[in-house]
């Protein structure tokens, strides 16, 4: 395994390797992704050895221009009025994190789609990805470049740390603007469906296509789905607001606050002259989108702590916050099996 930069020359490398059919990690604005050459079933298979990944659960492809989703999507399999709102998506949200659920092409590989008629695609807002992308076939097939059920990475260390040589080469755009995945909407289905709260909040697609159903629980059973993923190794428990400002304190664990306001709340509480307990906030202002943004950042660095447990609170229901604490959620349910 190589680290490389994001220099011109360093990409180019990078994009012949896809071509190869090797594995490039590389930054995207949401974390980073385990990329492969879409349409080289070899490279795809590789992937999912790399994270231990079940070939059941689909992955994204990844464009670099609208021109770059004909030949992985039939837009007009779908019926009028979704396939306008699946243009006016594209055209308002990307590049952006959010990917969609369209009617596959044959020509991409079952593997990519886990044989689903269905295909993920994605076109990120991240320039370094757009061109390894734009050089190497197009279509880059890329999961979140971490261990199946681990923690998602949003530096190249977290890559390195967590792949090692199962990954050829990482490319190193230091840490991911938004921090959490893209937000999964299918558009396959009578109704828009919204498979995973993500970087892109469901509000700013439901001002474009009308209410999105977010019942949950997809066509497949995949991970993004599933209730025990984004896991750290240490054990973590979610609280409420509420519970989380309660005074109780225990010896060894951390605490994960949403706000400075919220620390401010519960370490006014604490008994007087105890041992200064291990604290981090997601956004001292209690600003969503900087909360999501340090929300795995902030989970990689309290995984390293050898900490007991870790006591996280659950983020106002607006904006990000439901993708965060979908995250959070899922974190605590893997401590709980
Ligand atoms: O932000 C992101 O989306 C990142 C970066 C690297 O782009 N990628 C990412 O990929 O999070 P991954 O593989 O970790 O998550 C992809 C999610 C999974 O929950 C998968 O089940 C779902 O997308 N998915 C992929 N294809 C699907 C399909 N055809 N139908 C339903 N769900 C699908
Ligand atoms: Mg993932």
């Amino acid at each position: 395994m190589r680290i490389l930069s994001i220099s011109d020359e360093d990409i180019a490398r990078a994009a012949r390797a896809l071509r190869e059919g090797l594995l490039v990690a590389f930054p995207t604005e949401t974390v980073y992704g385990l990329g492969a050459d879409a349409f080289n079933p070899t490279a795809l298979a590789r992937v999912f050895r790399a994270k231990k990944r079940p070939r059941f659960d689909p992955l994204i492809i990844h464009i670099a221009a609208l021109e770059g989703l004909d030949p992985l999507a039939d837009l007009d399999a779908l019926e009028g009025e979704r396939r306008d709102q699946v243009r006016r998506l594209c055209r308002r949200l990307w590049p952006g994190p959010l990917t969609l659920i369209l009617p596959k092409r044959g020509a991409v590989p079952d593997l990519a789609t886990a044989g689903l008629p269905t295909v993920a695609v994605r076109f990120p807002d991240h320039g370094a990805a757009l061109r390894l992308i734009a050089l190497s076939t197009g279509a880059v097939a890329a999961p979140s470049a971490n261990p199946f059920g681990r923690l998602s990475p949003t530096r190249a260390e977290h890559v390195r740390d967590q792949l090692g040589d199962r990954v050829d080469l990482i490319l190193d755009g230091g840490r991911t603007r938004v921090g959490l995945e893209s937000t999964v909407l299918d558009m396959t289905g009578p109704v828009p469906r919204l498979l995973r709260p993500g970087g892109c909040p469901q509000g700013e697609i439901e001002a474009l296509i009308g209410p999105v159903d977010i019942s949950g629980g997809g066509p497949v059973n995949a991970p993004g789905q599933l209730k025990s993923h984004y896991a750290p190794r240490t054990p973590l428990t979610l609280r409420g607001p509420e519970e989380m400002a309660a005074p109780d304190y225990e010896a060894g664990a951390g605490y994960l606050f949403f706000s400075g306001a919220s620390r401010e709340r519960w370490s006014r509480r604490l008994p007087a002259g105890g041992p200064a307990p291990l604290t981090r906030v997601l956004s001292e202002k209690g600003d969503g989108v900087e909360a999501a943004a340090n929300l795995f950042d902030t989970l990689h660095e309290l995984d390293r702590r050898g900490l007991s447990r870790i006591h996280a609170e659950e983020a106002p229901p607006e904006g990000l916050g439901p993708a965060i604490n979908d995250r959070l959620r899922k974190a605590a349910a893997a401590g709980a099996s």
